[in-house]
């Protein structure tokens, strides 16, 4: 199958060097690029940026002869069937309405998706094509590891799933979060939030009320599930998730590097902590490969896969959905806002410094 890459900065060509020296091993390979030059069912025949140092360099590191400053000449020209998107949050929505109108079937969208409920709206148009299958750069949801965390807390064993806690230290809002809320979509499992409360600082306006120039910092926020799981989004460090059931406490700790179960042992009422002995064999090979294999089984016609990505996408959207929804909230002295009742006039531009997120 034919792959192509928009964006060749980090997240698209060059994994950043800390994450290459300090990520566990389950987030590699993480470039769009590295991710697609490993599957064996795809071909990387073409790559994108309008940097041309950037462009040439990722041409020269991945082998590939067909290069392009403009996207829609790439979309035209190349026909890739599967792109990977790893520009910046800006223009995002119109590359991915332009590759799902010029015929592209599968992308693999970095996050955040959009920068506007204008923008999200036109989006939510484009995912209702049911041959167009989308995975998102919110990509734990992937991990073995944060699956059979899931497996556990869902098992029974130690009671109802209450709280979803995400501790991913100070974050922003764009740059950090869209992976907090996705984790915890994930987690409670494919369902409408009931109402979204935030907090926010770093909150800088744009030209109209509801236009948001910086990308704010979440000092809490909390997701509510109509089946009343609750999410928390929190300033604590660690990148641990934790899953509180009524009977025990599951951590995903170190950003995917191990679980512990604390729990009472025996007679004991006190929580006691070990590590989780159970098996969730890390593959050779997961990171973005893991959601790009994915839409290969899509393109190829799994039934299962295919299906779980209808769950994905409206995953993908409602996420979305949700980081508006948390700015509405701290808007209005943090009240709890419904998805529905999102005001369609936010937009987050998310600068920081010189850069978008
Ligand atoms: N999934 C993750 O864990 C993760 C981690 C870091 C960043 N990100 C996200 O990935 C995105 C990219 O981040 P990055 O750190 O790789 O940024 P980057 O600045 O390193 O790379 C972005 C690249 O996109 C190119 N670009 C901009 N507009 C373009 C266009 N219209 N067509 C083609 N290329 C274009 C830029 O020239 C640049 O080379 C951001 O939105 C960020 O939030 C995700």
């Amino acid at each position: 199958m034919r792959a192509a890459v928009i964006g060749c900065g980090r997240m698209g060509a060059f994994t950043s060097e800390s994450m290459a020296k300090f990520a566990p091993r389950c987030w590699f390979p993480l470039s769009h690029a590295e991710a697609i030059r490993t599957h064996p069912d795809l071909e990387l025949v073409a790559l994108c940026d309008p940097n041309e140092e950037s462009l040439k360099r990722a041409a020269q590191a991945y082998g590939v002869g067909n290069v392009y400053t403009d996207y829609r000449d790439l979309i035209e020209d190349a026909k890739p069937e599967l792109i990977g998107i790893a520009t910046r949050t800006q223009g995002r929505a119109g590359i991915i309405r332009c590759a799902a109108a010029g015929g592209v079937r599968a992308m693999h969208i970095e996050k955040p998706l959009c920068n506007s409920m204008h923008e999200l709206q036109a989006l939510t148009q484009t995912f209702e094509n049911s041959d167009l299958y989308c995975s998102y750069g919110a990509i734990r949801r992937f991990f073995k590891i944060y699956q059979a965390a899931r497996e556990l807390a869902h098992s029974g064993k130690y009671g109802d799933l209450r709280e979803i806690r995400v501790n991913m230290g100070e974050g922003m809002l764009y740059w950090t979060h869209p992976h907090s809320v996705d984790l915890i979509l994930y987690f409670a499992g494919a369902q409408r939030a009931e109402a979204i409360q935030a907090r926010l600082r770093n909150v800088v306006r744009g030209e109209s009320p509801l236009e948001i120039a910086s990308d704010p910092i979440i000092e809490s926020a909390s997701i509510y599930f109509e089946d009343g799981i609750a999410g928390h989004i929190t300033r604590a460090s660690g990148y641990a998730v934790i899953l509180s059931c009524s009977g025990a406490e599951i951590a995903v700790e170190n950003d995917g590097q191990n679980i512990s179960i604390s729990a009472p042992r025996g007679e004991d009422p006190y929580f006691c902590t070990s590590s989780y002995q159970g098996t969730y064999n890390t593959p050779q090979n997961e990171g973005t490969y893991a959601p790009i294999s994915h839409l290969v089984g899509c393109l190829a016609g799994d039934g299962a896969q295919r299906s779980y990505n209808v769950e994905l996408k409206a995953d993908i959207l409602r996420g979305q959905r949700i980081l508006f929804a948390i700015v509405q909230s701290h808007l209005e002295q943090s009240r709890l806002v419904r998805e529905q009742d999102i005001d369609p006039e936010i937009a987050i531009f998310a600068k920081t410094g010189e850069k978008f997120a």
